[in-house]
């Protein structure tokens, strides 16, 4: 089965077409990071805007690179939330016209089920059931995966998103945006006992996370130690941003193993932008062992915002007969 895949839910318009909902034959994204650069995060009238100009050329390549026509495909699938209604609205208009001209069946994902599922695109991936840590720039959330469309929410952050507090320290310190590579980068060489953060861990039976304290915390660290004239030495800067890193790092680690053993499952799922980070990899994949839990984590391409995860839903769903009305809608919170 082929399935053609379109994300539009945030600053990345992405295009795919996946076989079977494992085989990749195209998967492009058009990243839209230098045009919100200047404004220090995404600009949501200039992210649908730029959709509305990629979408068709977008489309047509992936068929292109994929070496499939329009004819050939079995379903459409569209990411309809959640994400910014703009910008969604350019991918499922997109979609239904295609599909309403052509009459192949339409599908509409979940973006954070699509996080999920990237995880089945790599080689060896886990069987149901496992524990999912989703840690992106709009969502941090732990759920237990039963299935395809068998999940339940176990716990999820009460203010900021992980992707979010990185974005917010590198924006604070100048670095940027997005934050996370950034600071990913920079903390390779710094020191992460230097300053010592709080690690915000609500109580011990709740695995829901907070970190807008840990950000205010950076804040009133900023404030108190300010270094003349024109901002931190690349050494501060790299040992302040290790130390805030670290924090984050710790209580994703800490919930998301705590959860398991609270499921009593062995296996973990990290995905969404975070998930690209290379001290929270690392980290987990330690401490998991020591529970003989055991970690998958997609390639850093397929953490990230990427259609080739809608294309893995798609399937799975037009698989099991499930399709979406023309009346499809945008959502800007849609519920997992
Ligand atoms: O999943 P994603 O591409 O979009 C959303 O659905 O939000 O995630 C984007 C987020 C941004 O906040 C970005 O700063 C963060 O993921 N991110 C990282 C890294 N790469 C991307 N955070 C930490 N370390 C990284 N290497
Ligand atoms: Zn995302």
């Amino acid at each position: 089965m082929l399935v053609l895949a379109i994300e539009t839910s945030c600053d990345d318009t992405g295009a795919a077409v996946v076989q079977d909902g494992r085989r990749i034959l195209s998967n492009i994204v058009l990243s839209q990071i230098p045009i919100h650069k200047k404004y220090g995060g995404v600009v949501p009238e200039l992210a649908s805007r730029k959709h509305i100009e990629s979408i068709v050329p977008m489309v047509t390549e992936a068929l292109n690179q994929a070496r499939v026509k329009l004819r050939e495909i079995d379903g459409i699938a569209v990411t309809n939330g959640p994400g910014l209604v703009g910008s969604l609205l350019v991918g499922i208009s997109f979609a239904k016209s295609l599909s309403l001209a052509t009459g192949i069946p339409l599908i509409g994902i979940n973006h954070i089920e699509g996080h999920l599922s990237a995880i089945f695109l790599e080689k060896a991936p886990p069987r149901f059931p496992f524990i999912g840590l989703v840690v992106s720039g709009g969502h941090t959330s732990l759920y237990r995966m039963d299935g395809f469309g068998k999940l339940k929410r176990l716990g999820q952050t009460r203010d900021d998103a992980a992707g979010e507090a990185f974005d917010k320290v590198a924006k604070l310190l100048g670095l940027g945006y997005p934050g996370g590579p950034v600071i990913d980068e920079l903390s390779r060489k710094g020191d992460a006992r230097a300053i010592r953060f709080p690690r915000p861990s609500l109580s011990k039976n709740s695995f829901d996370f907070s970190f807008s304290g840990l950000k205010t915390a950076v804040v009133n660290y900023v404030k108190a130690n300010p270094e003349p004239p024109v901002g931190y030495p690349e050494d501060r800067l790299r040992d302040l941003v290790s130390s805030f890193q670290e924090a984050v790092v710790d209580v994703l680690v800490k919930k998301t193993i705590q959860l398991a053993r609270h499921e009593e499952l062995k296996k973990v799922v990290l995905c969404g932008g975070v998930a690209a980070n290379h001290r929270l990899r690392e980290r987990m994949m330690e401490e998991a062992s020591q529970d003989k839990i055991k970690v998958f984590i997609p390639h850093p391409l397929f953490c990230t915002d990427n259609a080739a995860m809608v294309g893995v839903l798609g399937y799975e769903y037009l698989k099991r007969g499930i399709q979406s009305p023309l009346s499809l809608n945008a959502f800007s919170s849609l519920p997992l």
